[in-house]
């Protein structure tokens, strides 16, 4: 049984801790919920049927209740303020703020604490798809590695309808997680994976209901195009459903005895 502690009982934190209640993650249990706002947990927990985590007011509490791997669904800021010490106190992270880990300095506290405790920090493919074909490339060469992201006005926190696509970025991902910390931590995702940072466009389209990613890489063993089509969750339309499947898809592997690791 993996113990798992979850950070942040938003949209993400609550998909993923009901997928562990209902068994879709195996065999896990939930030990902690901590938010911010408690509110949330006691929300979150009271739709639980079977599992009963202890609600926390704080980190210290939450790693007492000794978690293997604890979840971040939360936000650039608790990766930067809890991640070092998850992996101190001896367990995984898994991050699904990537956008924090476009800070080196971070990157590198965290690969310094995860190295010295034995432990790991797990990224999901959040809402992209490809990123092991992009990591494969880059363990040749990539010469090129670019973003573009197409989101409704309204999940990318514009007031009114532009009348048409409007291009709000165009620059380096650093930049870009900065400027839409919610929104495009794909930016990052695709930047770790590649291993350079990637070009990123961000374009708010009254055209589209769904939240579209467009990766291109132009490398010297391929060329790559993936196009994902997002619906957003309907309770925060910043994020894509796949993003909190991609994190239960990544615990299932952690915590299964599985034969096939895709
Ligand atoms: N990797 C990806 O592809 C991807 C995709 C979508 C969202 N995300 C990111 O995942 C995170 C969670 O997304 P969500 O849709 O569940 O967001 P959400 O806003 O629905 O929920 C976030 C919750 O975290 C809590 N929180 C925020 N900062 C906190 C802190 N420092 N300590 C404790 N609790 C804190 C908030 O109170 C809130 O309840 C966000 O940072 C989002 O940008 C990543």
């Amino acid at each position: 049984m993996i113990r798992v502690a979850v950070i942040g009982c938003g949209n993400i934190g609550t998909i993923l801790a009901k997928a562990i209640d209902e068994g879709v993650v195996g065999a896990a249990v939930l030990v902690a919920l901590y938010d911010v706002e408690a509110k949330r947990c006691r929300v979150l927990a009271s739709r639980l049927r079977r599992q009963s985590p202890r609600i926390v007011e704080g980190l210290e509490e939450l790693l007492s209740t000794g978690p293997h791997v604890v979840v971040e669904a939360a936000s650039q800021e608790a990766v930067r303020q809890y991640g070092p010490r998850v992996l101190e106190a001896g367990a995984d992270l898994v991050a699904l703020s990537v956008g924090a880990l476009m800070d080196e300095a971070l990157r590198r506290r965290l690969a310094e604490a995860a190295r010295r405790h034995g432990r790991r920090v797990y990224v999901p493919s959040g809402a992209l798809a490809g990123l092991d074909a992009v990591y494969a490339l880059s363990l040749d060469e990539i010469r090129r590695v670019r973003l573009v992201t197409r989101k409704p006005p309204r999940s990318l926190g514009l007031p009114e309808e532009p009348p048409g696509p409007v291009t709000l970025y165009r620059g380096p991902a650093g930049e870009a997680v900065k400027r839409f910390p919610a929104n495009v931590n794909v930016a990052a995702a695709l930047s770790l994976a590649a291993g350079r940072e990637a070009e990123v466009e961000v374009v708010a389209d009254p055209g589209v209901e769904q939240n579209i990613h467009e990766v291109y890489v132009d490398a010297e063993a391929s060329r790559l195009y993936v196009r994902v089509e997002n619906r957003p969750s309907p309770s925060n339309p910043r994020t894509s459903l796949l993003a909190a499947l991609s994190a239960i898809a990544l615990l299932r592997r952690l915590a299964d005895e599985a034969i096939w690791i895709l």
